[in-house]
């Protein structure tokens, strides 16, 4: 090439890189604001909630370098390195008064975030931008955890000093792995599935998630699932032929049939409680800690119930476990689409295993 080509063509590059920033900045700032105004309105945001509250009246108010990592912006770059610290732990308490904010998600540390570390130790690799997404959704305790409080101790005995082991909430991304994580309570002698694969375009978080409204468009699943045509008809997806909970209906939703265990874990729990520890129990989805003895029997939690002196203290092994599994699916209620067979086999397992000291009714159940 002579020097005046060389020129041209440089001159051509420069002003066609101008022109395609101009372009990118346009574009991108049409964007920045519908994207800013979704997340505005999404619970990442909401500075009200209980997840970034929480600790504002603690003094001095500061974030526990065992909480900030998904409830302060301060603890994420942390753990991320993005504030110059090591990566891969949090380091110091956060302040108070952040959300999930754009920062969170978007620093100079997040585009090379590739893997994952869970509660149990699994890390899951190779990775894009969802690594940040499972990250705060993984839940804070896993088979491992559990097993490290009751192994070598009797099955149906209360440990003593034991409170509910609570998986945390909205664990999506470990039901999502399943046993690529053990984020639920996997028995021994069984084996569990993997990563939900699902379809090649539909396998991350963001693929069905607005990364900034986090709604699901139910129009993205219709080519596929024909029946979605609203945010109403996702829980009716089906594909398996399996009838998991037994009752003939085959075309039901999955959701149902994961529905159907968890309610049959519940009598099974109670079932337990009575006959083995002499003690009834009931569980409410909102009242910390959540399991209660059950004064008055009626499988529900009343106000009055819902004490902390109240509280069910006799965990046996067996019945942490159970509960932990209840609570894990219970408290992904996205599970259905995240990895609907993890979620039936640790129903399924849950129930057996409290089925071989009382009895427990799993008539026409199928492990997937
Ligand atoms: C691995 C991430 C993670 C860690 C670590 C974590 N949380 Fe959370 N926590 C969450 C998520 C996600 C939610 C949102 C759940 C929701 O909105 O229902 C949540 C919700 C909460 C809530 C609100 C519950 C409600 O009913 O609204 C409280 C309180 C809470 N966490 C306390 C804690 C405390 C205390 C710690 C530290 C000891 C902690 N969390 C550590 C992820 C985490
Ligand atoms: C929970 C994480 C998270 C938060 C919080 C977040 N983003 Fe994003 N953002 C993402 C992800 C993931 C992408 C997609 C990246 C990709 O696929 O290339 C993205 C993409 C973008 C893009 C590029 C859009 C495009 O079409 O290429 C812009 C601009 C953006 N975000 C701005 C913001 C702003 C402004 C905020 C705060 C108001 C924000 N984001 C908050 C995760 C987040
Ligand atoms: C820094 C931690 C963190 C990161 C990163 C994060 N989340 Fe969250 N997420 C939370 C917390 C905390 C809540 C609960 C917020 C609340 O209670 O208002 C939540 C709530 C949600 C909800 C529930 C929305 C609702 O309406 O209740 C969805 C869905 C969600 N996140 C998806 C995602 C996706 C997808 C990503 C990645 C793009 C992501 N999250 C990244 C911490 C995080
Ligand atoms: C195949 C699509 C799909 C994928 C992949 C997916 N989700 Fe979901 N998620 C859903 C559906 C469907 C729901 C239930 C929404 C509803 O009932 O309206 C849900 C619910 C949730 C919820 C509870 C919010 C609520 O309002 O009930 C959270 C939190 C969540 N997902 C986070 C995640 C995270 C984090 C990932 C990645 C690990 C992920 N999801 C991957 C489809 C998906
Ligand atoms: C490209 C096609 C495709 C798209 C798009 C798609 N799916 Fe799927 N989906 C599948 C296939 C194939 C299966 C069966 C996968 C398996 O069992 O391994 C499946 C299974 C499921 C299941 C489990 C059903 C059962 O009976 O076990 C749920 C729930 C689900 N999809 C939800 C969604 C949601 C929600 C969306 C939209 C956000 C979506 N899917 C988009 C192809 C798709």
């Amino acid at each position: 090439m002579t020097s005046k080509n060389s020129l041209i063509a440089l001159t051509v590059v420069f002003v066609l890189g101008i022109a395609m920033i101009g372009l990118r900045q346009q574009s991108a700032r049409a964007s920045v604001w519908e994207l800013s105004n979704q997340w505005a309105e999404s619970a990442h945001a909401d500075r009200a909630s209980e997840s970034f509250v929480h600790w504002d009246a603690e003094d001095p108010p500061s974030v526990p370098v065992g909480c900030a990592l998904c409830h302060s912006y301060y603890g994420f770059v942390d753990y991320l390195g993005a504030d110059g610290s090591t990566p891969g732990k949090v380091d110091k308490e956060a302040k108070i008064g952040s959300v999930v904010e754009c920062g969170t998600c978007h620093n100079p540390a997040a585009p090379s975030y590739r893997a994952v570390e869970f509660p149990s130790g699994a890390r899951l690799t190779g990775l894009g931008y969802e690594a940040l997404c499972m990250t705060c959704h993984h839940g804070r305790e896993s088979t491992v955890s559990l097993d490290w409080r009751t192994t070598d101790k009797p099955d149906d005995a209360p440990i003593e000093k034991q409170g509910f082991v609570n998986p945390h909430y909205y664990p999506a991304s470990a039901t999502q792995a399943g046993a690529d994580a053990g984020g639920g309570y996997q028995y021994a002698g069984q084996t569990y599935v993997g990563s939900f694969l699902h379809a090649e375009d539909m396998r991350t978080c963001i693929s069905c998630h607005g990364a900034h409204s986090l709604k699901i468009d139910p129009q993205t699943c219709s080519p596929c699932h024909a029946n979605v045509v609203a945010g109403t008809d996702l829980r009716d997806v089906r594909q398996s032929k399996v009838d998991y909970d037994g009752d003939g209906d085959m075309t039901e939703g999955i959701a149902a049939e994961i529905k159907a265990l968890h309610a049959g874990l519940y009598e099974a729990i109670r079932a337990y409680a009575m006959d083995v520890l002499g003690k009834p129990i009931a569980y409410s989805a909102d009242s910390y800690p959540y399991f209660f003895v059950d004064t008055n029997d009626d499988g529900q939690v009343q106000a009055e119930e819902a004490q902390n002196a109240n509280r069910y203290v006799l965990w046996s092994p067996r019945l942490l476990r159970a509960c932990y599994n209840h609570v894990f699916v219970g408290k992904d209620p996205g599970g259905f689409s995240h990895n609907p067979k993890y979620q039936l086999q640790l129903l399924y397992d849950s129930a057996r295993d409290l089925g071989q000291v009382t009895v427990v009714q799993m008539d026409g159940w199928i492990r997937p």
